[in-house]
């Protein structure tokens, strides 16, 4: 049995010895051609010898071209794995003809490829050809010069009417460009398999596969649709190496080539997997070929085009890895083996090996760290999801916040049957663009166009509002204004307020700066050296440098970030006393409906700790003791204890807040008077963000509250569906599970009662026609799978019989003729079948003894069984 390396090399020889040049595979990176994002055919780096721009000093061709159909407008990329020949990386051979051989040549050279015995030596019979329906010469050459039967030759026309040139056998490169009438070969994996001849109504099935694609270029398509002719009559063809190893490999699905087959089991080595038949395997098995080639090609993991379509495959695979059970990075592993089994074209993988693996390794390990995260999430949307559809918020922060290129969420929801609303997602992210822009329009980062000499004083540690303060600078647009208008943007730097300025993770306070006629909104506050900026907008009247203003900031969101900072600190404490003093902050947020903690700590925390590290914090609030701060040097702040920030500046003095004993922290943030305030503090999640660093988020006051009481909702709801009361929730559950279980299995033993009841039944019903039990039944919503068991059991039961079945599904109808092996002489399965199957608007057909047929007529089923029954009295 031939490789598929050793096919590769017996087609370029072949057409070597008919005087083509052996041409290299181009790079995946289409070179000058804006309008393609990755090569996807041979043809594309002659694009321009077709259309006359370029000459070679050859007029005779052939190349094994890699290819990539992934993103862009061939994109196969959400198929892969769930198909037997879908991959987002394959190789086609190919024979090109620039204006020397045409029609004739091109369709005698591919079928003495394909059948001659001293190459692919392929059965005639199982070859099958499509032609563009108006291209009688190509029909004739087939079946005059060649002698393929008229039977198996196919015309195949346009999709519709209004489009001409948009059909299976007319060929275009892209909206523009070369194109024209192609001749395709199809080969017949035989009747074991489902599936129809091209043209079909079956032709979806894996049975009869395009294997060749013979393409006579005559035309360059212009934008506008027209066709220009080509200089010279031309010939452009691709085989898919991997559907042709597949072919003399004698498998079905290209996942079981040689190629396929060792990188299979590479991955399930790797990842200790024992059922291969897991379509994860394939997944990623295919992805590392697209990936490893393109990584070789020059293209890098990024954001934006080809760069996104790279980090979007890798994702992918990483995700499926994970679903494997894959504990640590391991796509990057399988390219040696890779370059090794794919033979000469591995060469180019071999070269660049060690750039292929830490690129791949570097995109495995960044994404990881958010992978889990960002699944937990998914999970818990997936669970409340309405309608089967994932909203396109969700989707967004999956995208935004964990790396989820929308394809690999929609991959998740797949296997569940939900869908993605993309329309939502699109939104969301014009939003963001849009607020992007917004803040872009202060030229990008303030830091570098504020610069403001002298200092704003901060009065918020006491006030919440000032009569007076002074605007001393103002920024509209990116640069140093004079005044501003109502509408515009801005950023207020003042001499004096009680706004706090985002710092040690405490967020920025928002409110309003105002006069009597006018009034500024303040969204946030930064600080900018010395200064503070208030960003907001201007809702009415207009401001200038120099004017005095008064400030208020919003009081109650301030009050609520007041609670988590004061939480942290308590939160911190416990952390270290709970889990050891290694514990160290390793950043914050402090926001007015959540607080969020950084640290260093090696391994997960237990369920016990995190209730531990709750009630101590809890029990630090109930003692309601006085938070007190000070102004100190850093030496004395140090005696005491105080935590500091490990690598921080400080200055000589430093302000230190501390409740009781308990808590002593160097910090400048604004904090509650007595601990009481925070009321309840509440944990609500825990887990790691980088290795060695775990998170946990809280909240405090209202907030909590809100959250015990939305947590008791959903208990005394979920006890209100299953008819108990809150405490026997638990048990109820598990008696439910059980009960499920048990339901489930008698179900199932039910089921293989009737079973065998129906086809005791039949039996009993058959007909005895000259000594052979006839049964001729209409069923209701069988698979044909199904309907081949019962005929199967059937005949074992029955000795001679004919036995045939009709069953519609929704549109479509299956049949199914069996019929004992002493009876085929008088009766085939496969022509009765076939009968059948044109009164329901089908084709179909088998062996004599057992064949199967689709239809798309269920109103016409009884027509069909009638015309059984009249054969099989006539035929016994
Ligand atoms: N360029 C042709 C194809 O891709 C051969 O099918």
């Amino acid at each position: 049995m031939k490789t598929t390396s050793q096919i590769r090399q017996s087609f370029l020889d072949f057409f070597e010895s008919k005087g083509h040049s052996v041409i290299d595979s181009s790079s995946l990176v289409p070179e000058n051609d804006p309008t393609l994002l990755f090569t996807n055919a041979g043809m594309n780096q002659f694009k321009d010898v077709f259309l006359g721009l370029d000459k070679r000093n050859y007029s005779r061709a052939t190349t094994s071209q890699r290819c990539v159909r992934a993103g862009g407008k061939h994109n196969d990329l959400e198929n892969v794995g769930y198909t037997a020949r879908h991959h987002t990386f394959f190789e086609m051979l190919g024979n090109f003809s620039f204006g020397d051989y045409f029609k004739k040549d091109a369709i005698h050279f591919a079928w003495e490829f394909l059948t001659s015995s001293q190459w692919l030596a392929l059965p005639k019979e199982k070859l099958w050809v499509t032609v563009y329906k108006t291209d009688d010469e190509a029909y004739n050459i087939w079946r005059d010069e060649v002698g393929v039967p008229a039977e198996r030759i196919i015309r195949i026309g346009d999709k519709s009417e209004d489009q001409p040139y948009n059909s299976d056998n007319f060929w275009q490169m892209g909206d523009t460009g070369p194109c024209g009438p192609c001749s395709e070969i199809f080969y017949d994996h035989g009747d074991h398999i489902w599936g129809g001849p091209p043209g079909s109504p079956e032709e979806d099935g894996d049975r009869y596969i395009e294997i060749w694609n013979l393409v006579f270029m005559q035309f360059n398509r212009q934008a506008d649709g027209t066709m220009e002719k080509l200089p010279k009559p031309s010939v452009d063809t691709g085989m898919g190496l991997e559907r042709i190893s597949a072919v003399l490999q004698h498998v079905n699905s290209n996942y079981e080539i040689d190629i396929f087959e060792t990188l299979i089991k590479e991955v399930a080595t790797q990842l200790n997997v024992t059922d291969l038949d897991n379509k994860s395997l394939r997944v990623v098995a295919d992805h590392i070929r697209s990936c490893a080639y393109l990584i070789a090609d020059g293209v890098v993991p990024s954001n934006e085009g080809r760069g996104y379509v790279l980090r979007r495959i890798i994702r992918r695979a990483v995700r499926h890895g994970n679903l494997l059970g894959a504990k640590e990075s391991f796509f990057y592993k399988l390219v040696p083996t890779l370059s090794k089994v794919m033979g000469k074209a591995g060469d180019l993988l071999t070269e660049k090996q060690a750039h292929i693996q830490k690129t791949l390794k570097a995109e495995e390990e960044q994404f990881a760290r958010t992978l889990e995260r960002g699944l937990s999430l998914l999970e818990d949307a997936l669970s409340k999801v309405e309608n089967n559809v994932l909203s396109g918020e969700v989707a967004f922060k999956l995208y935004d916040t964990y790396g989820f290129p929308l394809d690999l969420t929609a991959d998740v929801c797949r296997d569940r049957e939900i869908s993605v609303d993309e329309a939502g997602f699109e939104k969301e992210m014009q939003a963001q663009r849009e607020r992007a822009k917004a803040s872009s329009s202060f030229g990008m980062d303030y830091n570098n166009v504020i610069k403001v000499e002298g200092t704003t004083i901060f009065e918020g540690y006491t006030e919440t509002t000032l009569d007076e303060s002074k605007i001393i600078a103002l920024f509209c647009n990116g640069e140093s204004v004079e005044s501003i208008q109502s509408g515009e943007n801005a950023v207020v730097i003042l001499d004096r307020t009680p706004f706090y300025g985002e710092s040690g993770g405490q967020v920025g306070d928002s409110g309003h700066i105002f006069t009597e006629i006018c009034k500024f909104a303040v969204n946030d506050t930064q600080k900018y050296g010395g200064v503070f900026g208030h960003i907001g907008q201007l809702e009415s009247g207009s401001l200038s440098v120099g004017d005095t203003v008064k400030t208020q900031i919003d009081e109650q969101r301030r009050n609520a970030i007041k609670l988590n900072h004061s939480a942290t600190h308590l939160l911190h404490s416990a952390l270290r006393q709970v889990l050891g003093t290694h514990v160290a902050q390793k950043g914050s947020l402090v926001a007015e409906d959540i607080l969020r903690f950084d640290f260093s700590q090696p391994e997960a925390i237990t369920k016990q700790q995190l209730e531990e590290i709750e009630q101590i914090v809890n029990r630090e609030v109930r003692k309601n003791s006085p938070v007190t701060t000070e102004i100190m040097d850093i030496e004395t702040a140090k005696e005491q204890g105080a935590m500091a920030l490990f690598g921080e500046k400080y200055g000589d003095k430093v302000r230190v807040v501390k409740m009781t004993e308990f808590s002593v922290e160097l910090c400048g943030g604004t904090h509650v008077t007595q601990t009481g305030e925070i009321g309840l503090f509440k944990l609500i999640s825990e887990g790691a963000v980088a290795a060695g660093i775990r998170r946990v988020e809280a909240v405090t006051g209202e907030k909590a509250l809100e959250w015990v009481q939305r947590q008791q909702k959903m208990v005394q709801q979920s006890a209100e569906l299953l008819k108990a009361d809150s405490a026997s929730l638990v048990e109820k559950i598990q008696q439910l599970q059980e009960k499920a279980k048990r339901t489930e299995k008698e179900l199932q033993q039910l089921k293989e009662k009737m079973a065998s009841q129906a086809g005791a039944d039949l039996a009993k019903q058959a007909e005895n026609i000259n000594g052979v039990n006839v049964i001729i039944q209409q069923l209701e919503n069988v698979e044909t799978k199904a309907l081949r068991t019962m005929v199967d059991d059937l005949k074992n039961q029955l000795g001679s019989a004919v036995i045939v079945f009709a069953s519609a599904m929704g549109e479509k109808v299956n049949l199914v003729v069996g019929v004992s092996k002493d009876t085929t002489s008088k009766i085939n399965a496969g022509l009765l079948v076939n009968e059948m199957a044109q009164q329901v608007g089908g084709k179909g057909g088998g062996r004599p003894d057992m064949a199967m047929a689709g239809g798309t007529q269920p109103e016409n089923i009884n027509v069909a069984l009638a015309k059984a029954k009249d054969w099989i009295q006539t035929k016994l």
